[in-house]
Parts: C-alpha cells; structure tokens; sequence
C-alpha cells in the first residue's frame, strides 16, 4: 500500500468527521447556545468512554500493535474528574450519581470489547478520540472558555488542555509516524479504518442522544 496509513485513515474518516462535527448537538454547543448542564451531561459521556480507553491502557503498554500508543502525556480521566468536580459545584459525590447514555454505555462496550479482543480496533478508538481531543479539542475549549466562564485552561475545561504536550502540532507528527509504522499487515490496516469510521459513529450517536436530551427551545 503506498498512500501512507495516517493519510488512509484521515482520508476515511473524513465523512464521518464532519457528520460529528456538524451534529445539532456540537453545533448548538459550539454556538453557545446551549446551558453549562448540556456541556456538564456531555463531559460526563466523556468520563465513561475515556474511563474504558484508559483502564486498558496499562495491560495494552506491551502489546505489539497498540503498545506504542499508550503515552501518559494523553490519558484524560484524572482531567476529566476534576472538570466535573467543578462541574457538580465542588461536590465530587457525582460518581455515584452520573449515569451513562444508552448510546454511551454502547461506545464503552464497544471500546473494551477492542482493548480485551483486538488491539488494532482499539488503535482506530484511540485515534479517533485522542487525535481529535488535540485538534477540534482546542476549538471546544476555548468556547466553552467564553460561553460558561471557566478559567482559562482551568477547572471545566482542563479534559482539553495537555499540560505535557508543549507542542501539539509535533507530537500529532509523531503521532501520525507511530500509524504509518503500525505493526499490522494492509488487510488489518483496512479493517482498522472501519473500525475508526464506527467510532466517529458511535461519538456522533452520543451527540444525537445529547441532541434530544437538550433541544433548543426555537
Ligand atoms: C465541533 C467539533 C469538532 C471540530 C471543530 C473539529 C475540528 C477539527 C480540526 C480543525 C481538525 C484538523 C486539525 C489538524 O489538521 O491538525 C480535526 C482533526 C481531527 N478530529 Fe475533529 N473536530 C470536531 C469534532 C471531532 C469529533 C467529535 C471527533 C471524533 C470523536 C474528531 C476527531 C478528529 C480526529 C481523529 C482528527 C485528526 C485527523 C487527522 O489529522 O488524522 N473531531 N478536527
């Protein structure tokens, strides 16, 4: 295969990128039209999708294939947790009480049925979610930033903000090194970009559950 595997997979998924992207859900976000609640009920998704990617991570270090990918600069739970202690007013008794969408709990499944069964599925998991928190992440931060008040790469939005990625244009350079040398032959690399595409899928059937959940009052 000459097109290289970061080109394929971007290229892929580009569809499905911008179906995410433009979802009501992220578009009324985006636009400031929606209340702290919607933004505190879509961080909430977001600690149960990363708690999966995460719990995997240590036992998946040495794996051949998504080894390389586990990096501690990336991992978002501890983040995460601190953006909804904020979130909650300062009450962390909220792990007790969230609870995930159907549509969430289906994406978790589905990232720790990868991480247990097949480490190149978890590879386009983690692509999907990673890569994009370091790119459009940046777009969401700052308008949550500006429509809710939060510090600036403070508490509510710290899920985006890298503290150990000085430069994340390089490290997505490096990133995309580590998929072009992914230690899979081509017929895995396609079934990884399928995998990627349901991933986009399964993020975009979360943004139609948060959709339905916080309509705009037109
Ligand atoms: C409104 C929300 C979003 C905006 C504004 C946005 C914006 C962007 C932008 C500008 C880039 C290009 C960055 C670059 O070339 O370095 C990008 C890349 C990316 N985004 Fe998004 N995005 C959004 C939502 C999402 C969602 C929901 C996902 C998946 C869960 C996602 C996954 C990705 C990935 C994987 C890339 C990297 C593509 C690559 O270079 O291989 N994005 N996004």
């Amino acid at each position: 295969m000459d097109t290289p595997f970061s080109t394929l997979i971007r290229t892929a998924s580009h569809e499905a990128h911008t179906e995410a992207e433009t979802s009501t859900f992220m578009s009324d976000l985006l636009g400031g039209r929606l209340g702290v609640d919607a933004y505190t009920r879509y961080t909430e998704q977001l600690w149960f999708v990363y708690r999966a990617m995460e719990d995997a991570a240590q036992r998946l270090r040495n794996d051949p294939v998504a080894g390389p990918f586990i990096q501690p600069e990336l991992m978002r739970v501890a983040e995460l947790e601190r953006d909804l202690t904020h979130l909650h007013g300062g009450d962390d008794g909220w792990r007790e009480r969230v609870r995930p969408l159907p549509a969430t709990a289906a994406y978790a499944a589905r990232v720790e049925e990868c991480a247990r069964t097949w480490p190149g599925g978890y590879v386009a998991h983690h692509y999907t979610r990673y890569l994009g928190d370091l790119s459009g992440g940046q777009i969401i931060r700052d308008k949550a930033e500006k429509t809710w008040g939060f510090a600036r790469r403070g508490d509510g939005v710290r899920f985006y903000v890298f503290e150990q990625i000085r430069n994340p244009a390089a490290f997505k350079r490096g990133y995309r090194e580590l998929l072009d040398a992914v230690a899979v032959d081509d017929l895995e690399k396609m079934r990884i970009v399928d995998e990627c595409k349901r991933a986009f899928a399964l993020n975009t059937s979360v943004f139609h559950a948060l959709g339905e959940e916080f309509p705009l009052s037109a």
